[in-house]
């Protein structure tokens, strides 16, 4: 039986994802494990970019490597002819490593470092995102003293509400960008400095943004305050980068309330539709730069774990009267493997893959190992409950959906676990892209008789 893109369920009554028996996969590997899909890699980002140039020819796609840096995927970014969007000095490494020339490299952050920014500049990137008006004496000064001029563009919060996550706001109340009241004449001082080669405007406005409705809005104010600068400072610029926040469908209903933000209907194709129609009416000839993260990575692979064992506890009244019983299944994976949903209490959908063919109408509560009350998943339909096949139990296999997106990248090694192995499958054989940590590398940088400083050589920056 067909389910969803990649997802079946097999003759066994076991999940199939591109065609691998999961539960069979978790009898040849350890659990905890991140299972990829090259083939979603490419579709995903032929999707967006096919979205966006059959609508505006001048459009370019520059992955947001911070949504999944592993050196495989970026490897299948680059294969599939996107850009590359980084974040920090380890970001643009990675990147070039993993064989994105220069050029295709664009440089976020809101603290970037005079070493980052030295980094970026001998090696040559396409554009330095400034953040802030401090950034743009930091950038200038590096620059100066590397006698190198540098491509720029400048970020701008332009102040639209987004209905997100609030973790994942950046702009009306966010941190990121510079206030849209100094826009003006921090362009005009970016250009006064003579170092830096002021090119466009960068308009990031949040992540899982599901509706378009945001994208209009700050599209229109940016192209007002473009309409400014050219009569204000004489300022042309030929570039818009208005970032990622491409939502994922990490809840999927016919209809989405309003209020749902795991919810979304809309398609690469809607958001283009949305944006381009804009930029084609008023300025046709400006390059359009997105940084979808999300959207390229998220539905690109599942988490597969294990139930470890299964309680009963009790729910009391005040009075310590026992009221009703939940059934507990302990998982072995947790906020360790899966950071955002402790983070932001973030809803990934669950199969159970080895009893795939049943109903899933039960209630469960599902947990994860660590020593931390806050490490219980959060329930289907905003309730505390997982449903799950009623025998459900101890050695079971389930998978989470769409964690290809923040996760790998963000895991940690709290309680001294070792962070996940991720595996991929490529035209239907599965091969390792992440070792699991060992023990020697959750000892590797602590230094147990206390290094003298002189010792060392270096102090620390
Ligand atoms: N461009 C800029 C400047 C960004 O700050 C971000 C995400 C993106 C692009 C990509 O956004 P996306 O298309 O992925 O929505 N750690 C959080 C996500 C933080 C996203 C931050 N910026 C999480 O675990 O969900």
């Amino acid at each position: 039986m067909t389910l969803d893109d990649g997802f079946a369920v097999g003759t066994s009554g076991h999940l199939l994802y591109e065609g691998i028996d999961v539960a069979e996969l978790a009898e040849q590997v350890p659990t905890p494990f991140y299972l990829y899909s090259g083939r979603r890699i490419r579709a995903n980002v032929e999707a967006i970019r096919g979205a966006f140039s059959a609508r505006h020819a001048a459009s370019e796609i520059f992955f947001a490597s911070k949504a999944c840096s592993n050196l495989w995927f970026l490897r299948q970014v680059y294969d599939a002819g996107a850009n590359v969007e980084v974040n920090s000095g380890g970001e643009l490494a990675k990147a070039l490593c993993a064989g994105f020339a220069p050029d295709q490299i664009v440089f976020n952050g809101v603290a970037k470092t005079e070493a980052e920014i030295a980094a970026a500049i001998e090696a040559g990137i396409r554009s330095l995102i400034i953040d802030s008006l401090f950034e743009i004496e930091r950038a200038a000064s590096v620059a100066a003293a590397l006698a190198r001029r540098v491509a720029v563009a400048l970020r701008v919060d332009v102040d639209v509400p987004t209905h997100t996550h609030p973790g994942l706001a950046t702009t009306h109340g966010g941190k990121a960008g510079i206030d849209l009241d100094d826009a003006v004449p921090a362009f005009a001082r970016a250009a006064a400095t003579g170092w830096l080669d002021v090119r466009g405007l960068h308009v990031h406005i949040g992540s899982q943004i599901t509706s378009v409705e945001p994208y209009v809005s700050a599209l229109e104010r940016s192209l007002e305050l473009m309409q400014r600068l050219e009569g204000e400072s004489g300022l042309r610029l030929e570039e818009l980068n208005l970032g990622g926040g491409l939502a994922v469908p990490y809840r999927q209903e016919p209809a989405c309330a309003a209020d749902d933000y795991f919810c979304c209907t809309l398609t690469p194709d809607d958001y283009a539709a949305a944006i381009c129609a804009v930029l084609e009416r008023r300025r046709s000839d400006l390059k359009l730069l997105m940084e979808p993260g999300r959207a390229i990575a998220g539905t690109t692979a599942i988490l597969v774990t294990r139930v470890e064992g299964e309680k009963t506890k009790a729910v009391r009244d005040e009075s310590g009267r026992r009221t009703a019983e939940e059934r507990w299944l302990v998982i072995d994976a947790g906020a360790n493997t899966l950071l955002e949903h402790t983070n932001y209490d973030w809803y990934f959908r669950t199969v159970v893959a080895n009893r795939a063919d049943r109903a899933a109408a039960t209630p469960f509560r599902l947990a994860g190992p660590l020593c931390d009350g806050g490490d219980v998943f959060a329930g289907d339909d905003g309730s505390a409950f997982r449903r799950f096949p009623a025998e459900t139990t101890a050695g079971d296999v389930i998978a989470f959906r769409d964690c290809g997106a923040y996760t790998l990248e963000m895991m940690h090694p709290y309680n001294a676990r070792p962070c996940a192995a991720a595996y991929a499958v490529v035209d239907g054989q599965v091969v390792q892209i992440r070792r699991a940590d060992s023990f020697d590398d959750l000892v590797a940088h602590d230094i147990a008789e206390g290094a003298p400083l002189a010792e060392r050589g270096t102090l620390p920056k």
